[in-house]
């Protein structure tokens, strides 16, 4: 399979010097490239602001904002037969960037922020026979708001965690997770490595084609 993988934070810039972001390190989605390239599959990884190295033979696209990632998800999603959508897109901009450094004395400690489109949302009518994949890492028990992004978004399976329980979340090299269907089939993976759970996760995934 050709599998499109999005990882990572976006980053919003405000000025040159400053943005929006969040604590996604990329550490799932590349663990994903890396098990999708193990399995045999082609593996193109749209990467926002990360430290991590390129997981061999992976083509990785870098870019920064959640309209960078839209438009390069636009671009390769023709190529791909599965897409995993694990980034963490912020989902509010600045209104304006400023083309140079904001100096504080203009500033009034109000910043005026848009919506930033949802990818997967905007790229649900060109899905045809493609496999979507979603996240969604919440505070708390993740099923319900899982089982809403599941169905708003149109996804063939969405993994949901509690980025807040023991070994799981932001920058953890292990995680725990529940992977939720349309037919209302729930299967929980236990602790275990990143790399073991996307592994599972591929595997899950290949069951679907
Ligand atoms: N996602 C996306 N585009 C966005 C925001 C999220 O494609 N602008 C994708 C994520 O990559 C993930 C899924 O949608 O696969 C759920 O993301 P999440 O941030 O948990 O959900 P939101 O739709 O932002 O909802 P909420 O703010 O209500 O939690």
């Amino acid at each position: 399979m050709r599998v499109l993988i999005t990882a990572g934070p976006t980053r919003e810039p405000l000025d040159p010097v400053r943005f929006i972001s969040n604590r996604s390190t990329g550490k799932m989605g590349f663990a994903l490239a890396q098990a999708a390239e193990a399995a045999g599959h082609e593996v193109t990884l749209i990467a926002g602001p990360v430290t991590l190295p390129t997981p061999e033979r992976v083509t990785r696209v870098d870019v920064e904002t959640a309209l960078e990632m839209l438009a390069a998800v636009e671009t390769h999603l023709p190529q791909a037969d599965v897409y995993i959508s694990c980034a963490a897109v912020a989902d509010w901009r600045p209104e304006v960037c400023s083309p140079v450094k904001l100096k504080k004395a203009g500033m009034d400690g109000v910043l005026k922020l848009v919506r930033n489109p949802d990818i997967l949302k905007t790229i649900r009518p060109l899905k045809g026979n493609r496999i979507f994949v979603g996240f969604a890492a919440e505070t708390g028990t993740p099923e319900p708001e899982a089982e809403r992004k599941l169905r708003e978004k149109g996804l063939d399976l969405i993994v949901a965690n509690d980025v807040t329980a023991p070994g799981a979340g932001f920058a953890t090299d292990t995680n725990c997770v529940t992977l939720l269907f349309p037919d209302g089939r729930r299967e929980a993976i236990s602790l275990r490595s990143k790399l073991e759970i996307a592994q599972e996760i591929m595997a899950k995934i290949a069951t679907l084609r």
